[in-house]
């Protein structure tokens, strides 16, 4: 029997339902043309919007699988970690669904639920863990940059993640000195295409360190130097592509270099990725390039999956069915610091 699935950690309201591996449906209503006008997102519009959302949202996810609420075998959202009164728009609905169905209600964790992004693929799409294998995981979105080693299904540590802005957040900052509109990360990406990546030479902070974390201010606060040091670039559209082409080449040879320096480390035959900023092309291209060079399989999560969606919160949600997890109390609360590490499931191993 399917599984209803919330996602509402940040900007994005979405609802998915999935059974048996594949996703039914998955809607996503975006709130990014709301956020866009402040420069970044507001977190109370973000709740107000989620509450607004969140009904029509699961109403269409449930239309578009063919199934309705009596036909539920158990309902999952986004537990943590995220912005507090937007994760708890979903959770409490997700609970008193649960509840008012008598049906199972699991609580998941966000970043967890980005490391099975990745193992969905296809039209219509489905998880695949028959060819899961222990990898080295790359989540790289606006709010977070984290290297996790995926040892077995349901089963991490995570080895490092950025010690101030996350990557998208050095592509949105970079892209609002710019002029850009906010989110800036596609954009950069569109304009980098028609640029040249070595015509400024930028910073790859933290890219030889021993360790697996890393750091982005110092990338965005050099590009802002640059441009008050070169401000006639803004005026030409040529140095503009090369300025974010420049920008992009730094970002991503730092993500790529760290990745497949600690899958080699691990002796992991495997990288996976995902989070918004895995959809930017460069970031695809140069992460293929590098695993092929190295002998380790890539898995990039789907485009469409790539930013936050409940298809992934529920197909780990079904997983942790799949292999014996406890459903979750109706009591629990939402955890907008959750560390990863802690969301481990020890009833799995
Ligand atoms: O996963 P996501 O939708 O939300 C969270 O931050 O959790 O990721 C959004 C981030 C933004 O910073 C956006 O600029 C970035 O992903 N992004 C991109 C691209 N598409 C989205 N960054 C670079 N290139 C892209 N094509
Ligand atoms: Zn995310």
């Amino acid at each position: 029997m399917p599984l209803l699935a919330f996602e509402t950690s940040c900007d994005e309201t979405s609802a998915a339902v999935v059974h048996d591996g594949r996703v039914l449906s998955s809607v996503v209503s975006s709130q990014i043309r709301l956020h866009s006008e402040y420069g970044g997102v507001v977190p109370e519009l973000a709740a107000r919007e989620h509450l607004r959302n969140l009904i029509p949202v699961a109403t269409t996810a449930l239309a578009e699988a063919h199934t309705s609420t009596d036909q539920l075998d158990a309902v999952a959202a986004t537990r943590g970690p995220g912005l507090p009164n937007a994760l708890l728009m979903g959770l409490k609905s997700a609970q008193a669904m649960a509840f008012t169905l008598r049906k199972p209600f699991l609580g998941i964790h966000h970043h967890e639920a980005h490391l099975y992004s990745p193992w969905i693929s296809g039209k219509p799409p489905v998880a695949d863990f028959s060819a899961f294998e222990p990898n080295l995981s790359l989540i790289v979105s606006g709010g977070h940059t984290m290297l996790v080693h995926v040892q077995s299904e349901l089963n991490h540590k995570l080895l490092g993640s950025t010690v101030d802005d996350a990557a998208g957040e050095c592509f949105d900052k970079t892209g609002k000195l710019i002029g850009l509109p906010y989110p800036a990360g596609p954009e950069i990406d569109r304009l980098a295409e028609q640029g040249n990546p070595k015509a400024f030479d930028f910073p790859r902070p933290m890219m030889n360190d021993a360790g697996d974390d890393f750091s982005f201010s110092g990338l965005k606060t050099s590009v802002r130097y640059f441009l008050r040091d070169n401000p006639a670039l803004l005026e030409n559209p040529q140095q503009i592509k090369d300025l974010c082409a420049s920008v992009q080449a730094a970002i991503v040879d730092v993500l790529v270099k760290k990745t497949v320096k600690a899958a080699k480390r691990l002796r992991l035959g495997c990288v996976t990725a995902s989070g918004g900023v895995t959809c930017n092309r460069a970031l695809r291209r140069e992460l293929l390039t590098a695993c092929q060079a190295n002998n380790l399989k890539l898995r990039l999560a789907e485009k469409e999956l790539c930013t936050d969606n409940a298809a992934m919160v529920g197909i780990l949600a079904e997983r942790k069915l799949h292999h014996g997890v406890h459903a979750g109390s109706l009591a629990e609360e939402i955890l907008p610091n959750w560390p990863l590490d802690e969301a481990f499931s020890q009833e799995a191993v």
